[in-house]
């Protein structure tokens, strides 16, 4: 006999345990299915600043007692310009703030309460094949300690990131895949060392975009823009803090704490989405649909966004209501995604240094910068998508 459940979520990174979080509140059971540990999951450094609406979503799924304990509330941001800091201040200008807490944070919590709740996980789960979503009966087969298993569910969730198997179930034939790659890299570092300053610094540099970013008083995070070919075995930590240390204006380089790197990665750049996000009872969220470069960290932001429209969307349904909040999914989600799309974007165009942007294309960035940090309006567009747009 096959198992049995209303929604079969594939993936337990932030998206596929947010989503659990708020079903088992309305009383929806679920499986997870995740192919890697618990420990390769917890493994992953990624980004750590939440817009107040994730925060408003991880309360909402009970998971928010150690993020209120522990994040850190910024209220604004700094830019790095031609060796000169300017504020972006998002309390006066939008009288919102973001929390610094990291994305690996967030995943334990939601895997601790989902634990606690009893709520069932399988992990290093093979083979996931997500099919019978275009009728009524959709079934989820998977490999388990060399088992063959399936389970049978109302949805299925895709929450598997962009290399997971549900959005490639779908046929190339349904799917619009909207795409571009940077001609660049970031070479990130974590290390055991106080921030070099109390807000992140996004840095633009003749050598290339730098950032300042933190996951506690005594732990910061940095990245250098590098080339998308390069390898970390290439950078040992001397010459990402002496490389660093060249891209900060004076006074940061002359604070800089550095010391031995716990973890140093190199991620490519991308700008990716594939339309729609709905198939029959299989919906897509988070990264299975889409990707945004990491400059504005707004990735694990718009898996929230996405979780939340496709929950709601969810309860209604199984609570005898409408199917409208299912219907409209995908154009729903879409419409935020895009306008996050669009600031991650331009937030990497306005920071990086392009390989074929010649001299005139290099004022044109500077005069964008000056306009930018001189113009209250312009300041405003950058903190009213930096914090998030509503949901
Ligand atoms: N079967 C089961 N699980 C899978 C499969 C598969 N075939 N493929 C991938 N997974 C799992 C991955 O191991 C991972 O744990 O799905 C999970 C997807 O998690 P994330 O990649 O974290 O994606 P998501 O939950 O959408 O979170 C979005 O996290 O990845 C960052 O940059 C991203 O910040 C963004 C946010
Ligand atoms: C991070 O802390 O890892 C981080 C912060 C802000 C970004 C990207 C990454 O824009």
């Amino acid at each position: 006999m096959p198992e049995r459940t209303h929604v079969a979520i594939i993936g337990s990174g932030p998206a596929g345990l947010l989503l659990g979080q708020l079903l088992h509140k309305a009383g929806i059971d679920t499986v997870i299915l995740e192919r890697h540990s618990r420990e390769h999951v917890l493994g992953r450094i990624r980004a750590g600043v939440l817009e107040q609406g994730t925060v408003g979503l991880i309360d909402e799924a009970g998971c928010g007692a150690r993020m209120h304990r522990e994040g850190l509330i910024h209220h604004g941001i700094e830019l790095s310009i031609r060796g000169a800091r300017h504020r972006i201040d998002f309390q006066a200008l939008t009288g919102k703030s973001v929390m610094v807490y990291g994305q690996t944070e967030v995943t334990r919590d939601l895997m601790d309460a989902r634990q606690a709740a009893g709520a069932p996980t399988v992990f290093e789960a093979q083979n996931v094949t997500p099919s019978g979503y275009d009728g009524a009966r959709p079934v989820v087969r998977y490999t388990a300690n060399g088992m063959a298993k399936e389970i049978a569910c109302d949805f299925i969730a895709g929450c598997d990131g962009f290399h997971g198997v549900s959005r490639q179930s779908v046929p190339e034939s349904a799917l619009t895949i909207f795409e571009r790659l940077y001609p660049f890299g970031w070479l990130g570092l974590l290390a055991e060392v106080p921030p070099v300053a109390p807000e992140l610094i996004y840095v633009n540099h003749e050598r290339g975009f730098a950032l300042c970013s933190m996951r506690t008083h005594s732990r910061s995070r940095y990245y250098l823009q590098c080339d998308a070919s390069e390898q970390v075995e290439n950078w040992p930590d001397d010459k990402f803090w002496d490389e660093l240390r060249r891209r900060l204006d004076q006074d940061a380089a002359a604070h800089l704490v550095t010391g031995p790197s716990i973890e140093k990665s190199i991620a490519p750049l991308r700008s990716f989405v594939a339309e729609p996000m709905r198939f029959g009872r299989l919906f897509l969220a988070g990264d299975a649909a889409h990707i945004v470069p990491p400059t504005g960290a707004k990735g694990l932001n718009l898996a929230a966004s996405d979780v939340h429209y496709l929950a709601e969307a969810l309860i209604d349904h199984c609570r005898g209501g409408s199917d409208q909040g299912l219907d409209h999914y995908s154009a729903r989600a879409l419409a935020r995604v895009w306008k996050a799309e669009r600031f991650s974007w331009w937030m990497t165009s306005l920071l990086h240094r392009f390989p074929d942007t010649g001299p005139f294309g290099q004022r044109i960035q500077l005069a964008e910068l000056d306009y930018l940090v001189g113009s209250e309006a312009a300041a405003t567009a950058l903190a009213e998508n930096y914090v998030g747009l509503p949901f």
